[in-house]
């Protein structure tokens, strides 16, 4: 992919724990690239369980889509029973990879932890795809300090050249897995990807900031992903349950693409 280009939007689909077998894994991979392949303003990145990526990879035959990760481990190789690294990933033709969704922050991963994974996966030359979304909204707007502080601490000691090697992705757990009625409106979107940026600025400068793809993710489908797109100005989506609906995902493919 050419490295955090404007031009193009970027739509992720993440798989989480789904399909359940490889042939229903290829099928839905197939029907999706069978769009992507088309659309030149956008890249697709499908990231589905590990034990699908080899297979999937064997089917990419276009650069409009990849296959990608939704997690990986802080170190890259050595005793450590049922993780996945970096490295191995990229030697698998990964080159983007999810760190720090929310569902496996619930499960215990501090932003310390996240900070450790972003800089293996950077230090590998792959993109991170970084997961940040506060849990509630308070009146007192506290959730922006909490907002904050996830973005500083899981950048910690990233350069500004690395910088070229992320992609936000806002993803309010709130809406995370609900329906498309409850995720937050396009304009309220909008101003979060002006506060993210306002905080990348301040850590490394307008210059570097204003070229991060900052993506919104939480139960995305075609009814609103393109007032997303449109008013919320965001560089692409994250996108989940969506993602495994190849009829539904491709009108928003085919949405980001004719912006
Ligand atoms: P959802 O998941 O689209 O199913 O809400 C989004 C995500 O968790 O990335």
């Amino acid at each position: 992919m050419a490295k955090n280009t404007k031009i193009k939007k970027i739509i992720i689909g993440n798989w989480k724990m789904n399909p359940q077998d490889s042939i229903k894994a290829k099928e839905i991979f197939t029907s999706i690239r069978k769009t992507a392949r088309t659309l030149t303003k956008i890249k697709t990145v499908i990231c589905p369980p590990f034990v699908y990526i080899s297979e999937l990879r064997k089917l990419v035959n276009t650069d409009r889509i990849a296959v990608g990760a939704q997690n990986a481990f802080y170190e890259n190789e050595g005793s450590y029973t049922g993780e996945v690294s970096p490295s191995i990933l990229k030697n698998c033709g990964v080159a983007h990879i999810i760190i720090g969704h929310s569902e496996r922050r619930a499960k215990g991963e501090t932003n310390e932890i996240v900070n450790k994974k972003v800089l293996k996966v950077i230090g590998e030359k792959m993109t991170v795809v970084l997961c940040i979304g506060e849990k509630e909204r308070d009146h007192a707007g506290e959730y922006l300090n909490f907002l904050k502080a996830q973005i500083k601490e899981s950048l910690n000691g990233i350069s500004k050249k690395e910088l070229n090697n992320i992609i936000i992705a806002y993803e309010p757990v709130w809406a995370i897995g609900k329906s498309d009625k409850e995720a937050p409106q396009p304009a309220d979107i909008y101003e979060m990807t002006i506060y993210i940026r306002k905080v990348l600025s301040d850590m490394f400068g307008s210059d570097v900031a204003s070229m991060v793809p900052v993506l919104y993710g939480g139960s995305v489908t075609s009814k609103i992903s393109l007032g997303i797109l449109k008013d919320g100005k965001v560089d692409g989506l994250l996108i989940g349950r969506q993602s495994l609906d190849p009829q539904d995902f491709s009108i928003t493919l085919k949405q980001a693409n004719d912006l």
